[in-house]
């Protein structure tokens, strides 16, 4: 491992609002998309009633315990911590003129506990949820009524933490709304791709404007997106095989071409035209789209592989999203497939493609943890994952590529997003509680826990290529 970490790079940690502080309906807080989705973000929509429960609603209750989370946090010398604001918490509903005040305070208390450690907050305007009341009432990103309300959720927050929080990311994983448009826009899950695209339209309207309201509102405040990095390789080397798998890297890609670039990439054209897509964009949208954010940031669990045969395609299908598995790797319990090496080509293609600092926000093993006899939690195969893909962070940098930093996921053990299960961890730190909510929510430090404080308090120095 040739290359150094920068002496000032962001080490740390991410969580997701709806992921971890349960409290679901304390101190005003209305029903986000997330609450109606117990079991996950591809789950069914399941209205809530009176006395109804989902292991979301409590989580791992870091509505009330985040202080002893942050001292963990900081024990492991954490710079920074990824959370997102629960956009439910601030306008219950969505379309309320006036802010809660009770929510509002809460983020006050949780970033000035972050302070007392030098913890940097990282906060994403919205992960995977937003008011449900603007779903019933407006149908979600599909109603351009919807980039108001969030844009004076946006300055709201902006307005109240501007001395508090100096980066911020807008959508999380704004890609998956084409397969999850429920989660990502508010859209029943069937609907069609001219709704889909027209609702993912008003989305990219609105981030720019939170891009905006940033720049002059918290100045020296620096502005990303967020992607699922989900990079594709080709199968084989047939040149079919090739373009079909650029023009499925083309399907999130278009996401950061827009919010990097400020405005629609060429091929998006051919693309709409072939798929009968029709997606209304003014020339005022055009105008703001051309705000573009200061930093990309991204999520890597995986890499996955693409073929132009459909017959293959079939019968090879089984990773997650429906990537192609790759012969080359081995997977996780999840089968998701675990590739180091992806993450430095990713950084490059990046890199190469947009020249903006990129920020690693997501990076992680779920994995089914035993806790011994002795209460000792030795979870090497995490070490293993986090210690190869870091390697390849390390290389990345010596390739040139600037990066700000790097947010595992779920250093605490956290409700998993697509299943919503507690079983699948990724903490550093153990949460007692199992898939049916049974448990004490006592933390424990897993031997990860001290791995990652060594790889911090030496800069990254600790990590091992075992290549
Ligand atoms: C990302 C999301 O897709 O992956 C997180 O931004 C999520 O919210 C993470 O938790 C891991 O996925 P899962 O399903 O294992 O929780």
């Amino acid at each position: 491992m040739n290359g150094k970490f920068p002496q000032h790079f962001l080490w740390g940690g991410a969580v997701a609002a709806n992921q971890v502080e349960g409290a679901y309906q304390a101190d005003g807080k209305g029903l986000s998309t997330s609450d109606l989705q117990p079991q996950g973000i591809f789950g069914a929509i399941t209205p809530r009633m009176a006395g109804d429960s989902g292991i979301k609603d409590v989580a791992i209750d870091f509505y009330h315990r985040y202080p002893e989370d942050i001292a963990l946090f900081a024990e492991m010398g954490f710079k920074c911590l990824r959370t997102s604001i629960a956009w439910t918490r601030i306008f219950p509903q969505g379309d309320e003129e006036m802010p809660n005040e009770a929510g509002l305070a809460f983020y006050d208390r949780l970033f000035d506990e972050m302070a007392k450690y030098g913890i940097q907050p990282l906060i994403t305007l919205s992960h995977y949820e937003m008011p449900y009341g603007l779903v019933k009432h407006y149908g979600g990103w599909g109603d351009r009524r919807t980039i108001d309300f969030f844009e004076r959720y946006a300055r709201t927050v902006f307005e109240r933490y501007k001395h508090k929080v100096k980066h911020w990311l807008t959508f999380n994983e704004i890609n998956m709304s084409l397969h999850a448009p429920f989660t990502g826009v508010g859209l029943p899950q069937e609907s069609d791709k001219s709704a889909v695209y027209q609702a993912i339209h008003h989305q990219l309207v609105a981030s720019a404007r939170a891009v905006k309201a940033c720049h002059e509102i918290v100045p020296e405040g620096k502005i990303g997106n967020m992607l699922l990095g989900g990079i594709l390789y080709p199968l084989s080397c047939k040149p079919e095989d090739l373009l079909e798998t650029q023009r499925q890297n083309r399907d999130w890609l278009f996401f950061g071409d827009v919010q990097a670039r400020g405005y629609y990439p060429a091929y998006m054209q051919r693309f709409f035209r072939e798929n009968g897509i029709q997606v209304a964009i003014t020339e005022e949208d055009r105008q703001t789209l051309c705000e573009t954010i200061d930093f990309i940031s991204f999520s890597y669990y995986m890499s996955g592989c693409v073929t132009a045969d459909p017959a293959q395609f079939e019968t090879a299908r089984g990773n997650i999203l429906d990537m192609v598995p790759n012969p080359h790797l081995a997977s996780s319990e999840w089968g998701w497939q675990i590739d180091p090496i992806g993450l430095r080509y990713l950084l490059n293609v990046l890199y190469d493609r947009y020249q903006k600092p990129l920020f690693i926000v997501e990076n992680g093993l779920g994995a089914k943890d035993r806790v011994e006899a002795d209460g000792n939690i030795n979870d090497d195969y995490r070490i293993n994952y986090l210690n190869d893909h870091l390697v390849q962070v390390a290389e990345a940098i010596d390739d040139g590529v600037e990066v700000m930093g790097y947010t595992s996921w779920g250093p605490i053990d956290l409700v998993s997003a697509s299943k919503a299960e507690m079983s699948k961890r990724y903490g550093f730190i153990h949460v007692d509680r199992d898939d049916a909510g049974n448990g004490s929510l006592e933390r424990r430090r897993k031997k990860s826990f001290y791995w990652y404080r060594d790889v911090i308090h030496s800069n990254g120095a600790s990590l091992k290529d075992r290549r």
